[in-house]
């Protein structure tokens, strides 16, 4: 795996970000990430009428990661309305740890921060007896 793109990335989160659907919030969110193939996956926010039934952007990505053929999750930013770094919600934490584990870099004001930061001691796979990624 090359160096990481973070501007790259940076560009394509805030080009979903524009793609959000967020009628309500009027906060959209867009998120992207490098994966281990060098593919770039994205998301943003799809809202509802039903408010608790938002998709948060970082669901987005995770589905465009499965359906676009899986891989492990190596660097990502997510962005508010402004370009400005999003800290990912606790929910979507777990969603990314999933696929990424505690190496996966998020990029934060301080700079790319790992999962095992921003979700110490997480709760995952290898805790139900399974290893889906080897
Ligand atoms: N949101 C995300 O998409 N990702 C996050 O990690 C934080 C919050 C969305 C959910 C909702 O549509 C809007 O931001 C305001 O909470």
């Amino acid at each position: 795996m090359s160096e990481i793109d973070w501007d790259l990335l940076h560009d394509r989160a805030k080009s979903i970000m524009k793609k959000a659907y967020a009628p309500y919030s009027n906060f959209p969110v867009g998120v992207a990430a490098l994966v281990d193939d060098g593919r770039i996956v994205e998301g943003c926010n799809v809202e509802n009428a039903s408010y608790g039934l938002g998709l948060c952007a970082e669901c987005g990505l995770i589905s465009h990661l499965t359906s676009s053929g899986g891989g492990r999750l190596i660097a990502a930013v997510c962005v508010d309305a402004a370009g400005n770094f999003l800290s990912p919600c606790g929910r979507c934490r777990q969603l990314l740890f999933e696929h990424g584990g505690n190496n996966l870099l998020f990029m934060t004001p301080d700079g790319p921060t790992p999962m095992s930061t921003l979700l110490p001691w997480a709760f995952g796979p290898e805790d139900l007896g399974v290893h889906p990624h080897g």
